[in-house]
């Protein structure tokens, strides 16, 4: 199985680095033949001015959504943004279109689907934030909960020690705090996208600061779906 992942300064793992000490970490290189491609993309697109403006504005719009909309439990969560993530796309507000969100996100979708060697298809794009507090996580969940949901993509808006766990998909040995057990973690590092198959299950480790944790979620669909996606066919 080969994590490919590319990173850009501040991490000097080449694809092949990472692999190969991801497979010596766990000591069991037997259950990790290289046979599957699983497409991890990272890149940093937004520096700490940009991320604090764009958090700023969710903060600011968090409750006019939560009082506007009914929940849907999701990942163990039962209340706040990420539960009303299909009645907002945040790529549409204000501060995400000055700084050219939509754009950045997009030339990194380019790089990606060179990388996954996927074929370029019509597509929009649903995005949502998440903001959680203190003792909060995200429970192990996938976004391809629809067919036409085909790649995945986070977003940090700050750094804290709450990272993203991707499980390995074929390997049941994996759970919310097992970090290092079958698992790729990646730490939240304001300004950082990750991108990443749909089907990839993944959760987050619970927040334990004084804080918020601010991120950024979008899922790229291959046609036109309920909820409030926007075209991703260009980025304008
Ligand atoms: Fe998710």
């Amino acid at each position: 199985m080969i994590y490919l992942i590319n990173m850009n300064s501040g991490h000097s793992a080449s694809a092949h680095e990472v692999s190969y000490n991801f497979v010596q970490a766990q000591g069991e290189s037997h259950l990790c033949p290289p046979a599957f491609r699983i497409p991890i993309l990272r890149r940093k697109i937004l520096s700490a001015e940009e991320c604090q403006l764009i958090r700023d504005q969710i903060l600011e719009k968090e409750s006019e959504i939560t009082s506007q909309h009914t929940s849907t439990p999701i990942a163990g969560l039962t209340s706040g943004l990420t539960t009303l993530w299909s009645h907002y796309n945040v790529l549409t507000w204000s501060v995400p279109e000055q700084v050219g969100l939509k754009q950045r996100l997009f030339d990194v979708y380019r790089e990606y689907l060179q990388l996954s060697e996927v074929q370029p298809f019509k597509n929009q794009i649903q995005c949502w934030a998440n903001a959680l507090r203190k003792g909060a996580g995200l429970e192990r969940h996938l976004h391809s909960n629809r067919p036409i949901t085909a790649i995945s993509g986070h977003l940090a808006l700050n750094t804290t020690s709450a990272a993203t766990l991707y499980h390995f998909p074929f390997v049941m040995k994996c759970s919310q705090t097992q970090t290092e057990t079958y698992c790729l973690k990646l730490e939240s590092e304001e300004g950082w996208v990750t991108f990443f198959p749909s089907w990839v299950q993944h959760s987050t480790m619970p927040y334990q600061e004084d804080g918020i944790r601010v991120t950024m979620a979008f899922d790229i669909l291959a046609e036109i779906a309920k909820g409030s996606p926007i075209p991703f066919d260009t980025g304008n």
